[in-house]
């Protein structure tokens, strides 16, 4: 049985953002009834209940351990339940936590080449020392499984995929045009499933739009945890707290045309939709919401830190 642990789902900032005064960050930060803090976006899975992989790793991980008692070490005087970690995209909010794991712990991380080249680019990752930690290659559209350092079993499948995305945000170069410098294996999606009953579910954090290879994958998933990230395109620039849209953010939006929730109408027999990598402007994150509602309605959850599954 897979089991997966929500350990971050907000998009990068968190929720609320340490530097934002809008207005879901001021109701989540006065601790309103129904509301609660979102860290910045991760999930964990294991198939034995004992090792668990991190789907991303991101700044708040040291808090998320904390937060998460499957993370405590349960062994030894220097143990850790996480054996690796995968990586979706190389945007801070989701390699930001690798810096935190580098004190001589077996691991091994996987990731498209493209987002280990940029990590290989950047010295301050030399922290995770070869010794200790395996950078591996994904390769897209291929099944494999996951293992540790010591290449153990994990009985956790994973297959990777490209999804229409975008640079990290610390990579865009304004002078390579309307891409910023995108390139291929910038943005991933991930179906996981478990070796024993093939039983899966899909990681999608990040997401600019759907295509109909992807319409094709998610047919009949039984859970998909899905980009969240704004409710409107626009929606930074009505609530006057940045410029920025959904599209130029590489994230589609959870209304309107062309939204994740007219889109997923169209794939059918998806079992369970869950939004995850919320940002902190969007009001589905607000219990009593109309937004909310409007979500719920068309069937989809929103997901909560320390939210558990079970597949
Ligand atoms: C994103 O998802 O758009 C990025 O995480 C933005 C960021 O790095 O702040
Ligand atoms: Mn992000």
């Amino acid at each position: 049985m897979l089991k997966v642990l929500v350990l971050g789902s907000a998009a990068g900032g968190g929720s609320p953002q340490w530097n934002c005064n809008s207005e879901v960050s001021k109701i989540v930060r006065n601790g309103e009834p129904g509301t609660s803090i979102r860290t910045q976006s991760s999930i964990a899975v294991t198939a034995d209940d004992e090792n668990w992989f991190l789907f991303n790793a991101s700044p708040d991980l040291g808090s998320q351990i904390i937060n998460n008692k499957q993370m405590h070490p349960k062994k030894d005087l220097r143990h850790s339940p996480i054996s690796g970690v995968v990586l979706t995209n190389g945007d801070v909010d989701h390699v930001a936590g690798l810096l935190s794991l580098r004190e001589r712990q077996n691991l091994s991380v996987y990731a498209h080449e493209r987002v280990h080249s940029v990590l290989r680019d950047n010295s301050i990752f030399n922290v995770l020392n070869p010794d200790y930690v395996d950078r591996r290659n994904m390769e897209m559209n291929k099944k494999f499984e996951l293992k540790d350092k010591d290449n153990n079993s994990s009985g956790i499948l994973v297959e990777a995929f490209e999804v229409p995305g975008k640079i990290a945000l610390w990579l865009e170069d304004e002078s390579k045009g309307d891409n910023f410098g995108t390139q291929e294996g910038d943005t991933i999606g991930l179906k996981i499933s478990s070796l024993e009953d093939s039983k899966s579910f899909f990681y999608i954090p990040a997401c600019a739009a759907m295509t109909e290879e992807l319409k094709t994958r998610l047919t009949r998933a039984s859970l998909v945890l899905f980009d969240g990230t704004l409710w409107e395109n626009d929606e930074m620039a009505n609530r006057k707290v940045g410029e920025k849209t959904g599209e130029r953010m590489g994230h589609m939006n959870n209304s309107g045309k062309y939204g994740s929730m007219e889109e997923f109408m169209l794939i059918p027999a998806v079992e369970r939709k869950i939004y995850i990598h919320i940002n902190t402007t969007n009001p589905i994150l607000l219990p009593d919401s109309s937004e909310r509602r409007q979500v719920e309605g068309m069937g989809w959850e929103v997901s909560y830190d320390g939210m558990e599954i079970e597949l």
